[in-house]
Protein backbone atom coordinates (compact mmCIF):
# COMPACT_ATOMS: atom_id res chain seq x y z
CA UNK A 1 0.00 0.00 0.00
CA UNK A 2 1.20 3.91 -0.90
CA UNK A 3 1.45 6.04 1.51
CA UNK A 4 -1.42 8.23 -0.24
CA UNK A 5 -3.33 5.51 -0.62
CA UNK A 6 -2.57 4.89 3.45
CA UNK A 7 -3.52 8.22 3.77
CA UNK A 8 -7.14 8.34 2.31
CA UNK A 9 -8.09 4.84 4.13
CA UNK A 10 -7.52 6.74 6.99
CA UNK A 11 -9.25 9.61 7.04
CA UNK A 12 -12.44 7.33 5.52
CA UNK A 13 -12.07 5.44 9.16
CA UNK A 14 -12.13 8.14 10.87
CA UNK A 15 -14.81 9.78 9.18
CA UNK A 16 -16.65 7.26 9.33
CA UNK A 17 -16.46 6.89 13.48
CA UNK A 18 -17.15 10.57 13.27
CA UNK A 19 -20.80 9.74 11.33
CA UNK A 20 -21.42 6.79 13.47
CA UNK A 21 -20.41 8.92 16.78
CA UNK A 22 -22.92 11.97 15.73
CA UNK A 23 -25.83 9.18 14.96
CA UNK A 24 -25.44 7.62 18.09
CA UNK A 25 -25.30 11.23 19.50
CA UNK A 26 -28.74 12.15 17.86
CA UNK A 27 -30.36 9.00 18.35
CA UNK A 28 -29.92 9.00 22.54
CA UNK A 29 -30.79 12.89 22.08
CA UNK A 30 -33.34 12.38 20.22
CA UNK A 31 -35.73 9.32 20.29
CA UNK A 32 -34.03 7.14 23.05
CA UNK A 33 -34.26 10.20 26.03
CA UNK A 34 -37.61 11.45 24.96
CA UNK A 35 -38.69 7.95 25.22
CA UNK A 36 -36.96 7.49 29.10
CA UNK A 37 -38.65 10.18 29.18
CA UNK A 38 -42.15 9.33 28.47
CA UNK A 39 -41.43 6.14 29.86
CA UNK A 40 -41.10 7.57 33.48
CA UNK A 41 -43.63 9.70 33.10
CA UNK A 42 -45.72 6.94 32.57
CA UNK A 43 -44.52 4.33 35.45
CA UNK A 44 -44.66 7.27 37.98
CA UNK A 45 -48.23 8.62 36.78
CA UNK A 46 -48.93 4.21 37.39
CA UNK A 47 -47.78 4.15 40.45
CA UNK A 48 -49.62 7.09 41.69
CA UNK A 49 -52.71 5.67 40.38
CA UNK A 50 -52.13 2.71 42.55
CA UNK A 51 -50.28 4.60 45.12
CA UNK A 52 -54.00 3.81 47.50
CA UNK A 53 -54.65 0.24 45.36
CA UNK A 54 -54.14 -3.31 47.46
CA UNK A 55 -52.35 -6.08 45.71
CA UNK A 56 -55.74 -7.40 44.88
CA UNK A 57 -57.42 -4.76 43.25
CA UNK A 58 -54.35 -4.33 40.83
CA UNK A 59 -54.64 -7.97 39.95
CA UNK A 60 -58.39 -7.35 39.61
CA UNK A 61 -58.33 -4.49 37.60
CA UNK A 62 -55.87 -5.51 34.86
CA UNK A 63 -57.79 -8.79 34.39
CA UNK A 64 -61.03 -6.46 33.95
CA UNK A 65 -59.19 -4.48 31.68
CA UNK A 66 -57.57 -7.37 29.20
CA UNK A 67 -61.04 -9.24 29.26
CA UNK A 68 -62.68 -5.97 27.93
CA UNK A 69 -59.58 -5.32 25.45
CA UNK A 70 -60.29 -9.18 24.06
CA UNK A 71 -64.12 -8.52 23.98
CA UNK A 72 -63.88 -5.42 22.37
CA UNK A 73 -61.16 -6.52 19.81
CA UNK A 74 -63.44 -9.94 19.08
CA UNK A 75 -66.42 -7.74 18.23
CA UNK A 76 -64.94 -5.19 15.84
CA UNK A 77 -62.74 -7.32 13.96
CA UNK A 78 -65.06 -10.61 14.17
CA UNK A 79 -64.66 -11.14 10.48
CA UNK A 80 -67.42 -12.98 8.92
CA UNK A 81 -70.61 -10.51 9.99
CA UNK A 82 -70.70 -6.73 9.89
CA UNK A 83 -69.79 -5.02 12.58
CA UNK A 84 -73.68 -2.97 11.83
CA UNK A 85 -75.14 -6.19 11.49
CA UNK A 86 -73.82 -7.42 14.82
CA UNK A 87 -74.19 -4.12 16.98
CA UNK A 88 -77.76 -4.38 15.58
CA UNK A 89 -78.20 -7.63 17.12
CA UNK A 90 -76.09 -6.84 20.24
CA UNK A 91 -78.82 -3.88 20.44
CA UNK A 92 -82.35 -6.06 20.05
CA UNK A 93 -80.49 -8.59 22.40
CA UNK A 94 -80.53 -6.08 25.17
CA UNK A 95 -83.49 -4.63 24.47
CA UNK A 96 -85.11 -7.78 24.86
CA UNK A 97 -83.93 -8.09 28.00
CA UNK A 98 -86.64 -4.99 29.23
CA UNK A 99 -88.66 -7.12 31.05
CA UNK A 100 -91.75 -5.40 29.39
CA UNK A 101 -90.59 -5.96 25.79
CA UNK A 102 -89.48 -9.43 26.88
CA UNK A 103 -93.28 -10.52 27.89
CA UNK A 104 -94.81 -9.00 24.86
CA UNK A 105 -92.49 -10.52 22.68
CA UNK A 106 -93.14 -14.11 24.61
CA UNK A 107 -96.68 -13.23 24.12
CA UNK A 108 -96.77 -12.43 20.63
CA UNK A 109 -94.19 -15.40 19.41
CA UNK A 110 -96.14 -18.29 21.21
CA UNK A 111 -99.19 -17.11 19.11
CA UNK A 112 -97.23 -16.71 16.14
CA UNK A 113 -95.92 -20.37 16.88
CA UNK A 114 -99.09 -22.00 17.82
CA UNK A 115 -100.72 -20.82 14.74
CA UNK A 116 -97.51 -21.89 12.41
CA UNK A 117 -98.20 -25.67 14.38
CA UNK A 118 -101.75 -25.65 13.42
CA UNK A 119 -101.32 -24.81 10.11
CA UNK A 120 -99.15 -27.80 9.48
CA UNK A 121 -101.79 -29.62 10.79
CA UNK A 122 -104.48 -28.11 8.77
CA UNK A 123 -103.43 -30.18 5.74
CA UNK A 124 -103.05 -33.69 7.72
CA UNK A 125 -105.34 -36.63 7.74
CA UNK A 126 -105.77 -38.62 10.49
CA UNK A 127 -103.99 -39.14 13.65
CA UNK A 128 -100.05 -39.53 14.10
CA UNK A 129 -97.93 -42.94 14.13
CA UNK A 130 -95.59 -42.89 17.42
CA UNK A 131 -94.49 -46.56 17.34
CA UNK A 132 -93.81 -49.40 14.95
CA UNK A 133 -96.76 -51.36 14.14
CA UNK A 134 -96.89 -54.86 15.79
CA UNK A 135 -96.72 -56.95 12.50
CA UNK A 136 -95.26 -55.14 9.20
CA UNK A 137 -98.12 -54.56 6.80
CA UNK A 138 -98.89 -56.79 3.45
CA UNK A 139 -99.08 -55.25 0.31
CA UNK A 140 -102.21 -54.39 -0.23
CA UNK A 141 -102.90 -53.26 3.35
CA UNK A 142 -100.15 -50.91 2.79
CA UNK A 143 -101.12 -49.58 -0.54
CA UNK A 144 -104.68 -48.59 1.43
CA UNK A 145 -102.59 -46.48 3.96
CA UNK A 146 -100.22 -45.07 1.02
CA UNK A 147 -103.43 -44.08 -0.59
CA UNK A 148 -104.78 -42.61 1.98
CA UNK A 149 -100.90 -40.43 2.91
CA UNK A 150 -101.27 -39.62 -0.76
CA UNK A 151 -104.50 -38.03 -0.80
CA UNK A 152 -103.41 -35.43 1.65
CA UNK A 153 -101.86 -33.73 -1.15
CA UNK A 154 -104.35 -31.67 -3.83
CA UNK A 155 -103.06 -31.63 -6.80
CA UNK A 156 -102.85 -28.28 -7.99
CA UNK A 157 -99.50 -28.73 -9.65
CA UNK A 158 -101.06 -30.97 -12.17
CA UNK A 159 -103.52 -28.38 -13.43
CA UNK A 160 -100.32 -25.81 -13.77
CA UNK A 161 -101.25 -23.56 -10.89
CA UNK A 162 -97.96 -23.67 -8.73
CA UNK A 163 -95.15 -22.11 -9.19
CA UNK A 164 -91.94 -24.40 -9.46
CA UNK A 165 -91.89 -26.97 -7.41
CA UNK A 166 -92.89 -29.95 -9.70
CA UNK A 167 -91.24 -28.71 -13.03
CA UNK A 168 -92.15 -31.49 -15.13
CA UNK A 169 -94.98 -34.50 -13.56
CA UNK A 170 -95.56 -36.14 -16.52
CA UNK A 171 -97.03 -39.92 -16.26
CA UNK A 172 -94.99 -41.75 -18.27
CA UNK A 173 -91.50 -40.22 -16.75
CA UNK A 174 -93.08 -41.33 -13.95
CA UNK A 175 -93.20 -44.73 -14.80
CA UNK A 176 -89.47 -44.62 -16.69
CA UNK A 177 -88.28 -43.07 -13.54
CA UNK A 178 -89.77 -45.82 -11.05
CA UNK A 179 -88.83 -48.74 -13.53
CA UNK A 180 -85.20 -47.16 -13.25
CA UNK A 181 -85.45 -46.64 -9.65
CA UNK A 182 -86.63 -50.18 -8.77
CA UNK A 183 -83.88 -52.17 -10.72
CA UNK A 184 -80.93 -50.14 -9.10
CA UNK A 185 -82.78 -49.63 -5.75
CA UNK A 186 -79.91 -51.20 -3.42
CA UNK A 187 -76.95 -49.60 -5.77
CA UNK A 188 -74.41 -47.34 -4.10
CA UNK A 189 -71.55 -45.58 -5.18
CA UNK A 190 -69.82 -45.74 -2.53
CA UNK A 191 -68.68 -49.05 -3.37
CA UNK A 192 -67.77 -48.88 -6.95
CA UNK A 193 -66.51 -52.08 -7.45
CA UNK A 194 -69.85 -53.51 -6.62
CA UNK A 195 -71.63 -51.17 -8.82
CA UNK A 196 -69.86 -50.72 -11.55
CA UNK A 197 -73.05 -49.56 -13.61
CA UNK A 198 -73.71 -46.74 -11.51
CA UNK A 199 -70.04 -45.61 -11.42
CA UNK A 200 -70.42 -45.48 -14.78
CA UNK A 201 -73.95 -43.85 -14.73
CA UNK A 202 -72.52 -41.01 -12.30
CA UNK A 203 -69.42 -40.45 -14.37
CA UNK A 204 -71.76 -40.03 -17.70
CA UNK A 205 -74.27 -37.92 -16.08
CA UNK A 206 -71.49 -35.62 -15.24
CA UNK A 207 -69.86 -35.60 -17.94
CA UNK A 208 -72.52 -35.18 -20.47
CA UNK A 209 -73.19 -31.98 -18.29
CA UNK A 210 -69.61 -30.72 -18.98
CA UNK A 211 -70.48 -30.90 -22.43
CA UNK A 212 -73.80 -28.66 -22.13
CA UNK A 213 -71.54 -26.60 -20.48
CA UNK A 214 -68.81 -26.46 -23.48
CA UNK A 215 -66.14 -27.20 -21.02
CA UNK A 216 -63.06 -29.36 -22.65
CA UNK A 217 -61.53 -32.50 -21.42
CA UNK A 218 -60.19 -31.34 -18.34
CA UNK A 219 -64.03 -29.99 -17.14
CA UNK A 220 -64.99 -32.56 -14.29
CA UNK A 221 -67.85 -32.34 -11.48
CA UNK A 222 -69.58 -34.72 -9.31
CA UNK A 223 -73.31 -35.61 -8.66
CA UNK A 224 -74.85 -33.96 -5.68
CA UNK A 225 -78.02 -34.40 -3.80
CA UNK A 226 -79.56 -30.83 -4.95
CA UNK A 227 -78.61 -27.55 -5.65
CA UNK A 228 -78.01 -26.48 -2.27
CA UNK A 229 -75.12 -28.93 -2.06
CA UNK A 230 -73.50 -28.22 -5.75
CA UNK A 231 -73.04 -24.43 -4.28
CA UNK A 232 -71.72 -25.46 -0.76
CA UNK A 233 -69.42 -28.20 -2.11
CA UNK A 234 -68.21 -24.80 -4.47
CA UNK A 235 -67.93 -22.91 -1.35
CA UNK A 236 -65.75 -25.75 0.93
CA UNK A 237 -63.49 -26.10 -2.98
CA UNK A 238 -62.98 -22.39 -2.87
CA UNK A 239 -62.56 -22.41 1.41
CA UNK A 240 -59.92 -24.56 1.60
CA UNK A 241 -57.99 -23.08 -1.40
CA UNK A 242 -58.14 -20.00 0.22
CA UNK A 243 -56.96 -21.66 3.54
CA UNK A 244 -54.11 -22.87 1.87
CA UNK A 245 -52.49 -19.34 1.01
CA UNK A 246 -53.38 -18.45 5.09
CA UNK A 247 -56.27 -16.90 4.93
CA UNK A 248 -58.27 -17.64 8.00
CA UNK A 249 -61.90 -16.44 7.06
CA UNK A 250 -62.16 -16.13 3.00
CA UNK A 251 -64.84 -13.90 1.70
CA UNK A 252 -67.37 -14.80 -0.65
CA UNK A 253 -69.08 -11.70 -2.97
CA UNK A 254 -72.29 -12.69 -3.89
CA UNK A 255 -74.99 -10.22 -5.70
CA UNK A 256 -78.10 -9.57 -3.38
CA UNK A 257 -80.46 -11.60 -5.05
CA UNK A 258 -78.08 -14.98 -5.26
CA UNK A 259 -79.75 -18.24 -3.51
CA UNK A 260 -80.10 -18.74 0.30
CA UNK A 261 -77.81 -21.18 -0.72
CA UNK A 262 -74.29 -19.78 -0.21
CA UNK A 263 -75.75 -17.92 3.35
CA UNK A 264 -76.32 -21.41 4.27
CA UNK A 265 -72.67 -22.45 2.57
CA UNK A 266 -71.00 -19.38 4.16
CA UNK A 267 -72.19 -20.14 8.02
CA UNK A 268 -71.70 -24.23 7.75
CA UNK A 269 -68.13 -22.91 6.39
CA UNK A 270 -67.51 -20.30 8.53
CA UNK A 271 -66.99 -17.76 5.93
CA UNK A 272 -67.77 -14.07 5.31
CA UNK A 273 -70.29 -13.29 2.54
CA UNK A 274 -70.55 -10.35 1.38
CA UNK A 275 -74.16 -9.33 -0.62
CA UNK A 276 -73.69 -6.53 -3.76
CA UNK A 277 -76.75 -4.63 -4.17
CA UNK A 278 -78.01 -4.87 -8.22
CA UNK A 279 -79.34 -2.53 -10.43
CA UNK A 280 -83.10 -1.31 -9.20
CA UNK A 281 -84.23 -1.14 -13.35
CA UNK A 282 -82.01 -4.41 -14.19
CA UNK A 283 -81.71 -6.77 -11.35
CA UNK A 284 -78.35 -7.76 -12.63
CA UNK A 285 -75.51 -7.47 -9.69
CA UNK A 286 -73.66 -4.18 -9.71
CA UNK A 287 -69.87 -4.60 -10.98
CA UNK A 288 -68.54 -1.51 -9.60
CA UNK A 289 -69.73 -2.10 -6.17
CA UNK A 290 -68.57 -5.84 -7.01
CA UNK A 291 -65.25 -4.59 -7.72
CA UNK A 292 -65.09 -2.21 -4.86
CA UNK A 293 -66.30 -5.24 -2.31
CA UNK A 294 -63.04 -7.18 -3.58
CA UNK A 295 -60.18 -7.80 -0.96
CA UNK A 296 -57.41 -9.98 -0.55
CA UNK A 297 -59.29 -12.51 1.62
CA UNK A 298 -62.21 -12.50 -1.24
CA UNK A 299 -62.08 -16.20 -2.57
CA UNK A 300 -64.75 -16.70 -5.22
CA UNK A 301 -67.10 -13.95 -7.17
CA UNK A 302 -71.08 -15.55 -8.11
CA UNK A 303 -73.13 -14.78 -10.69
CA UNK A 304 -76.34 -16.23 -11.18
CA UNK A 305 -77.84 -17.69 -14.48
CA UNK A 306 -80.46 -16.62 -12.89
CA UNK A 307 -81.44 -15.99 -9.85
CA UNK A 308 -84.21 -17.10 -8.29
CA UNK A 309 -86.50 -14.00 -7.39
CA UNK A 310 -86.92 -12.01 -10.59
CA UNK A 311 -85.66 -14.76 -13.32
CA UNK A 312 -82.52 -12.35 -14.24
CA UNK A 313 -79.39 -13.51 -15.49
CA UNK A 314 -76.05 -11.39 -14.07
CA UNK A 315 -73.77 -10.15 -16.25
CA UNK A 316 -71.59 -13.16 -16.04
CA UNK A 317 -68.64 -12.11 -18.70
CA UNK A 318 -68.23 -9.00 -16.70
CA UNK A 319 -68.09 -11.04 -13.42
CA UNK A 320 -65.50 -12.81 -14.88
CA UNK A 321 -63.79 -10.32 -15.99
CA UNK A 322 -63.17 -9.10 -12.43
CA UNK A 323 -61.98 -12.64 -11.48
CA UNK A 324 -59.70 -12.91 -14.13
CA UNK A 325 -58.54 -9.89 -13.33
CA UNK A 326 -57.77 -9.79 -9.65
CA UNK A 327 -57.10 -13.85 -9.94
CA UNK A 328 -60.37 -15.07 -8.22
CA UNK A 329 -62.33 -18.16 -8.94
CA UNK A 330 -65.69 -17.20 -10.30
CA UNK A 331 -68.85 -19.88 -9.56
CA UNK A 332 -72.03 -19.33 -12.16
CA UNK A 333 -74.99 -20.86 -10.21
CA UNK A 334 -77.14 -22.42 -12.85
CA UNK A 335 -79.62 -24.38 -10.29
CA UNK A 336 -82.05 -23.11 -11.52
CA UNK A 337 -81.78 -22.23 -15.76
CA UNK A 338 -79.19 -25.72 -15.42
CA UNK A 339 -81.68 -27.21 -18.30
CA UNK A 340 -82.78 -24.41 -19.77
CA UNK A 341 -79.67 -22.30 -20.51
CA UNK A 342 -77.58 -24.63 -22.46
CA UNK A 343 -80.66 -24.74 -25.23
CA UNK A 344 -81.96 -21.79 -25.27
CA UNK A 345 -79.63 -20.84 -28.77
CA UNK A 346 -81.25 -23.80 -30.54
CA UNK A 347 -84.63 -23.72 -28.82
CA UNK A 348 -84.65 -19.93 -30.54
CA UNK A 349 -83.17 -17.55 -27.77
CA UNK A 350 -79.83 -16.75 -28.08
CA UNK A 351 -78.03 -15.75 -24.98
CA UNK A 352 -74.25 -14.00 -24.09
CA UNK A 353 -72.39 -16.73 -23.42
CA UNK A 354 -72.41 -17.88 -19.58
CA UNK A 355 -70.45 -20.94 -19.08
CA UNK A 356 -67.01 -22.23 -19.40
CA UNK A 357 -66.75 -20.57 -22.59
CA UNK A 358 -66.37 -17.81 -20.75
CA UNK A 359 -62.80 -17.20 -19.46
CA UNK A 360 -62.05 -17.02 -15.83
CA UNK A 361 -65.73 -18.86 -15.03
CA UNK A 362 -64.50 -21.70 -13.34
CA UNK A 363 -67.10 -23.81 -11.62
CA UNK A 364 -71.24 -23.88 -12.20
CA UNK A 365 -73.66 -25.74 -10.70
CA UNK A 366 -76.53 -27.22 -12.71
CA UNK A 367 -80.16 -28.89 -11.49
CA UNK A 368 -80.63 -32.17 -12.63
CA UNK A 369 -83.45 -32.28 -10.38
CA UNK A 370 -85.30 -29.09 -11.75
CA UNK A 371 -85.52 -28.48 -15.52
CA UNK A 372 -83.43 -31.47 -16.56
CA UNK A 373 -86.72 -33.39 -14.76
CA UNK A 374 -84.67 -35.68 -12.78
CA UNK A 375 -86.09 -36.72 -9.54
CA UNK A 376 -85.79 -34.85 -6.47
CA UNK A 377 -82.02 -34.68 -4.79
CA UNK A 378 -79.76 -34.93 -8.07
CA UNK A 379 -77.98 -31.91 -9.27
CA UNK A 380 -74.06 -31.28 -10.68
CA UNK A 381 -71.52 -29.14 -9.79
CA UNK A 382 -69.07 -28.68 -12.25
CA UNK A 383 -65.38 -27.61 -11.86
CA UNK A 384 -63.05 -26.34 -15.00
CA UNK A 385 -60.25 -28.86 -13.91
CA UNK A 386 -59.59 -31.48 -11.40
CA UNK A 387 -57.09 -29.63 -9.05
CA UNK A 388 -60.38 -27.71 -8.02
CA UNK A 389 -62.41 -30.81 -7.69
CA UNK A 390 -60.12 -32.24 -5.60
CA UNK A 391 -60.42 -29.39 -2.82
CA UNK A 392 -64.00 -30.81 -2.49
CA UNK A 393 -63.14 -34.41 -1.98
CA UNK A 394 -62.81 -35.36 1.99
CA UNK A 395 -59.88 -38.35 2.58
CA UNK A 396 -59.25 -39.87 6.34
CA UNK A 397 -56.27 -41.81 5.48
CA UNK A 398 -56.14 -43.36 9.16
CA UNK A 399 -59.83 -44.13 9.65
CA UNK A 400 -59.56 -47.56 11.69
CA UNK A 401 -62.59 -48.47 8.82
CA UNK A 402 -59.62 -48.34 6.22
CA UNK A 403 -58.92 -45.50 4.13
CA UNK A 404 -62.38 -43.32 3.78
CA UNK A 405 -62.28 -41.34 0.69
CA UNK A 406 -65.64 -39.39 -0.29
CA UNK A 407 -66.39 -36.79 -3.35
CA UNK A 408 -69.62 -35.25 -1.64
CA UNK A 409 -71.34 -34.43 1.83
CA UNK A 410 -73.22 -38.14 1.85
CA UNK A 411 -71.47 -41.07 2.48
CA UNK A 412 -73.91 -43.27 0.88
CA UNK A 413 -75.35 -42.24 -1.60
CA UNK A 414 -78.88 -43.33 -3.44
CA UNK A 415 -77.44 -44.56 -6.73
CA UNK A 416 -81.06 -45.62 -7.36
CA UNK A 417 -81.29 -41.79 -7.70
CA UNK A 418 -78.29 -41.45 -9.96
CA UNK A 419 -80.04 -44.08 -12.39
CA UNK A 420 -82.99 -42.24 -12.88
CA UNK A 421 -81.49 -39.38 -13.24
CA UNK A 422 -79.00 -41.02 -15.68
CA UNK A 423 -82.20 -42.36 -17.33
CA UNK A 424 -84.44 -39.13 -17.18
CA UNK A 425 -81.25 -37.13 -19.53
CA UNK A 426 -81.37 -40.07 -21.98
CA UNK A 427 -84.77 -40.18 -22.29
CA UNK A 428 -84.94 -36.24 -23.11
CA UNK A 429 -81.95 -36.19 -25.48
CA UNK A 430 -81.23 -32.86 -26.39
CA UNK A 431 -84.21 -32.26 -28.63
CA UNK A 432 -86.19 -33.06 -25.86
CA UNK A 433 -85.02 -30.36 -23.71
CA UNK A 434 -84.34 -27.75 -26.43
CA UNK A 435 -87.93 -28.40 -27.28
CA UNK A 436 -89.28 -28.21 -22.93
CA UNK A 437 -86.81 -25.38 -23.11
CA UNK A 438 -89.00 -23.56 -26.35
CA UNK A 439 -92.25 -24.54 -24.22
CA UNK A 440 -91.10 -23.22 -20.99
CA UNK A 441 -89.72 -19.87 -22.12
CA UNK A 442 -92.08 -18.88 -24.73
CA UNK A 443 -94.88 -19.32 -21.70
CA UNK A 444 -92.42 -17.02 -19.62
CA UNK A 445 -92.35 -14.22 -22.04
CA UNK A 446 -95.71 -14.45 -23.10
CA UNK A 447 -96.78 -14.19 -19.79
CA UNK A 448 -94.27 -11.42 -19.27
CA UNK A 449 -95.36 -9.45 -22.33
CA UNK A 450 -98.93 -9.58 -21.22
CA UNK A 451 -98.23 -8.35 -17.73
CA UNK A 452 -96.14 -5.21 -18.72
CA UNK A 453 -99.31 -4.13 -20.03
CA UNK A 454 -101.39 -4.38 -17.34
CA UNK A 455 -102.20 -0.92 -15.36
CA UNK A 456 -101.14 -1.26 -11.28
CA UNK A 457 -98.52 -3.28 -11.71
CA UNK A 458 -94.79 -4.10 -13.32
CA UNK A 459 -92.48 -6.94 -14.37
CA UNK A 460 -89.00 -6.65 -12.37
CA UNK A 461 -86.35 -6.17 -15.84
CA UNK A 462 -86.51 -8.53 -18.54
CA UNK A 463 -86.68 -11.69 -17.38
CA UNK A 464 -84.97 -14.24 -20.38
CA UNK A 465 -85.92 -17.38 -19.06
CA UNK A 466 -88.37 -19.05 -16.92
CA UNK A 467 -89.54 -16.81 -14.08
CA UNK A 468 -91.20 -13.62 -13.87
CA UNK A 469 -91.32 -11.53 -11.57
CA UNK A 470 -93.85 -8.88 -10.35
CA UNK A 471 -94.23 -5.62 -8.32
CA UNK A 472 -96.28 -2.84 -7.72
CA UNK A 473 -95.51 0.86 -6.81
CA UNK A 474 -99.29 1.37 -6.66
CA UNK A 475 -100.64 -0.83 -4.01
CA UNK A 476 -98.91 -3.80 -2.00
CA UNK A 477 -98.22 -6.06 -4.26
CA UNK A 478 -98.45 -9.05 -1.00
CA UNK A 479 -103.00 -7.99 -1.82
CA UNK A 480 -102.38 -9.60 -5.42
CA UNK A 481 -101.15 -12.55 -4.23
CA UNK A 482 -103.50 -12.57 -1.87
CA UNK A 483 -106.24 -12.60 -4.05
CA UNK A 484 -104.42 -14.99 -6.59
CA UNK A 485 -104.03 -17.47 -3.73
CA UNK A 486 -108.02 -16.98 -2.86
CA UNK A 487 -108.14 -18.27 -6.82
CA UNK A 488 -106.06 -21.35 -6.34
CA UNK A 489 -102.66 -20.01 -7.62
CA UNK A 490 -99.27 -20.95 -5.29
CA UNK A 491 -96.70 -18.58 -6.02
CA UNK A 492 -93.61 -17.32 -4.38
CA UNK A 493 -93.32 -13.84 -2.25
CA UNK A 494 -90.82 -12.00 -2.09
CA UNK A 495 -89.44 -9.56 -0.11
CA UNK A 496 -86.77 -6.85 -0.02
CA UNK A 497 -88.47 -5.45 -2.63
CA UNK A 498 -92.17 -7.08 -1.74
CA UNK A 499 -92.95 -8.88 -4.79
CA UNK A 500 -94.21 -12.01 -6.04
CA UNK A 501 -93.15 -14.41 -8.79
CA UNK A 502 -94.46 -17.60 -10.99
CA UNK A 503 -92.00 -19.89 -12.23
CA UNK A 504 -92.68 -21.44 -15.54
CA UNK A 505 -92.67 -25.04 -15.53
CA UNK A 506 -93.93 -28.30 -18.36
CA UNK A 507 -97.33 -28.28 -16.35
CA UNK A 508 -97.62 -24.05 -17.11
CA UNK A 509 -97.10 -24.64 -20.25
CA UNK A 510 -100.42 -26.86 -20.92
CA UNK A 511 -102.98 -25.13 -23.05
CA UNK A 512 -105.07 -22.53 -21.41
CA UNK A 513 -102.58 -22.06 -18.16
CA UNK A 514 -100.63 -19.31 -19.09
CA UNK A 515 -104.14 -17.08 -20.34
CA UNK A 516 -106.02 -18.29 -16.82
CA UNK A 517 -103.31 -16.58 -15.03
CA UNK A 518 -102.99 -13.49 -16.98
CA UNK A 519 -106.65 -13.10 -16.37
CA UNK A 520 -106.52 -13.47 -12.97
CA UNK A 521 -103.90 -11.46 -12.58
CA UNK A 522 -105.88 -8.62 -14.60
CA UNK A 523 -108.97 -9.23 -12.72
CA UNK A 524 -107.42 -8.60 -9.46
CA UNK A 525 -105.59 -5.92 -9.76
CA UNK A 526 -108.46 -4.28 -11.27
CA UNK A 527 -110.01 -5.02 -8.24
CA UNK A 528 -107.42 -3.94 -6.15
CA UNK A 529 -106.52 -0.50 -7.98
CA UNK A 530 -110.39 0.22 -7.15
CA UNK A 531 -108.82 0.92 -3.41
CA UNK A 532 -105.09 0.70 -3.77
CA UNK A 533 -104.49 1.82 -0.60
CA UNK A 534 -106.46 -0.12 1.32
CA UNK A 535 -104.81 -2.33 4.17
CA UNK A 536 -103.50 -5.62 3.13
CA UNK A 537 -104.99 -8.83 5.47
CA UNK A 538 -104.12 -12.17 5.41
CA UNK A 539 -100.99 -13.81 4.69
CA UNK A 540 -100.00 -10.79 2.90
CA UNK A 541 -99.88 -8.90 5.54
CA UNK A 542 -97.57 -11.36 7.59
CA UNK A 543 -94.69 -11.16 4.56
CA UNK A 544 -94.98 -7.54 4.59
CA UNK A 545 -94.88 -7.25 8.37
CA UNK A 546 -92.45 -10.30 8.14
CA UNK A 547 -89.81 -7.26 6.58
CA UNK A 548 -90.61 -4.60 8.61
CA UNK A 549 -89.04 -6.29 11.70
CA UNK A 550 -86.24 -4.91 12.43
CA UNK A 551 -85.28 -7.18 14.88
CA UNK A 552 -84.39 -10.18 12.42
CA UNK A 553 -83.82 -12.82 15.07
CA UNK A 554 -87.43 -12.77 15.81
CA UNK A 555 -88.53 -13.88 12.51
CA UNK A 556 -85.60 -15.95 12.52
CA UNK A 557 -87.28 -17.43 15.53
CA UNK A 558 -90.48 -18.02 13.61
CA UNK A 559 -88.83 -19.75 10.95
CA UNK A 560 -87.32 -22.24 13.04
CA UNK A 561 -90.83 -22.86 14.82
CA UNK A 562 -91.45 -23.39 11.28
CA UNK A 563 -89.25 -26.12 10.61
CA UNK A 564 -89.90 -27.52 14.74
CA UNK A 565 -93.80 -27.35 13.34
CA UNK A 566 -92.44 -29.58 10.33
CA UNK A 567 -91.51 -32.29 12.59
CA UNK A 568 -94.89 -32.43 14.81
CA UNK A 569 -96.68 -35.68 15.38
CA UNK A 570 -99.07 -34.25 18.06
CA UNK A 571 -102.45 -34.70 17.43
CA UNK A 572 -104.24 -32.13 18.09
CA UNK A 573 -106.29 -33.85 20.52
CA UNK A 574 -103.41 -34.26 22.38
CA UNK A 575 -103.32 -30.88 23.35
CA UNK A 576 -106.64 -31.28 25.10
CA UNK A 577 -105.60 -34.00 26.80
CA UNK A 578 -108.33 -36.04 24.94
CA UNK A 579 -105.72 -38.57 22.88
CA UNK A 580 -103.87 -42.16 23.78
CA UNK A 581 -99.84 -42.30 23.56
CA UNK A 582 -100.08 -42.53 19.80
CA UNK A 583 -99.41 -46.05 19.63
CA UNK A 584 -101.35 -48.18 16.48
CA UNK A 585 -101.63 -51.53 17.01
CA UNK A 586 -101.61 -53.52 13.61
CA UNK A 587 -104.67 -52.76 11.17
CA UNK A 588 -105.04 -49.61 13.20
CA UNK A 589 -102.50 -47.67 11.66
CA UNK A 590 -103.37 -43.71 11.06
CA UNK A 591 -107.18 -44.30 10.30
CA UNK A 592 -108.61 -41.50 12.82
C1 LIG B 1 -80.86 -20.07 -8.52
C2 LIG B 1 -80.97 -21.19 -7.53
N1 LIG B 1 -79.85 -21.67 -6.95
C3 LIG B 1 -79.89 -22.67 -6.04
C4 LIG B 1 -81.08 -23.26 -5.68
C5 LIG B 1 -81.08 -24.34 -4.62
O1 LIG B 1 -81.52 -25.54 -5.13
P1 LIG B 1 -82.05 -26.74 -4.19
O2 LIG B 1 -83.37 -26.31 -3.66
O3 LIG B 1 -82.10 -27.89 -5.11
O4 LIG B 1 -81.08 -26.94 -3.10
C6 LIG B 1 -82.27 -22.79 -6.27
C7 LIG B 1 -83.55 -23.35 -5.90
O5 LIG B 1 -84.61 -22.91 -6.29
C8 LIG B 1 -82.21 -21.73 -7.21
O6 LIG B 1 -83.31 -21.22 -7.79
Amino acid sequence: MTTATHNIHNTHKQAVKKWKETMAQAAKEYILDPVHHVMGQGKALINRLCDDLEPWQIVVYTGSATATVIFLKQFLFHDDETLSFRAKREFFKWVKRIPMVRKKIEAEMGKATKAVAESMNQSVEGSYLHTLPLQGLQEAELMEVLGRYKKMTNNTWKKGMVSGTVYSGDDKLTELMAKTYGMFAWANPLHPDVFPDVRKMEAEVVRMCCSMFNGDEETCGAVTSGGTESIMLALLAYRNMARDRGIKIPEIIVPVTVHAAFDKGASYFHMKITHIPVDEKTRMVDIAAMKRAISRKTCVLVASAPQFPHGIIDPVQEVAKLGEKYGIPVHVDCCLGGFLLPFMDKAGFPLKPFDFRVPGVTSISADTHKYGFAPKGSSVIMYRNKELRSRQFFVQPDWTGGIYASPTFAGSRAGAIIAACWATMMHFGEEGYVDSTRRIVSTARYISSKLKAVEGIFVFGEPEVSVVGIGSDDFNVFRLFDALVEKGWNLNSLQFPSSLHLCVTLPVTQPGVADSFVKDVVESVAVIMKDPKAECGGAGAIYGMAQSIPDRSLVNEIARAFLDACYITENPSVANGAATNGTVGNGDVAKA
